[in-house]
């Protein structure tokens, strides 16, 4: 069962592709690392899974979708994320849930 916390992106990283572009031969890989990175930046902590096809839109890619919307972005360049990470806090925001957020040891002296 999915419940609001199942909030993910869904980066495709396809390679294969022999006649036509897939988005890991543009840059899905460095999406995912991308959105890894952008979320440890800031704190929060979606799952990231990688897929071989969404099944549509190909030759739009990288592709992303977020969970569990459905929302699909097109052409995501790596160097600008935050706007797909700002998007799922919004729409977990909107579900009620609250974004799971890592827990910092603070300095104690
Ligand atoms: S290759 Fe990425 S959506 Fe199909």
């Amino acid at each position: 069962m999915h419940g609001a916390n199942d909030s993910a992106f869904i980066v495709c990283v396809n390679l294969r592709g022999a006649h036509r572009q897939t988005c890991g031969s543009v840059g899905g890989e460095a999406v995912a690392q991308a959105l890894q990175d952008e979320m440890a930046e800031r704190g929060v902590n979606f799952e990231i899974r990688k897929f071989r096809c969404l099944g549509r839109d190909c030759s739009l890619g990288p592709n992303v979708r977020l969970a569990p919307s459905g929302d699909v972005a097109h052409g995501v360049d790596p160097q600008n994320v935050g706007g797909l990470v700002d998007q799922l806090l919004q729409q977990q925001k909107e579900s009620g849930a609250d974004p799971e957020v890592y827990v910092g040891i603070c300095p104690v002296e």
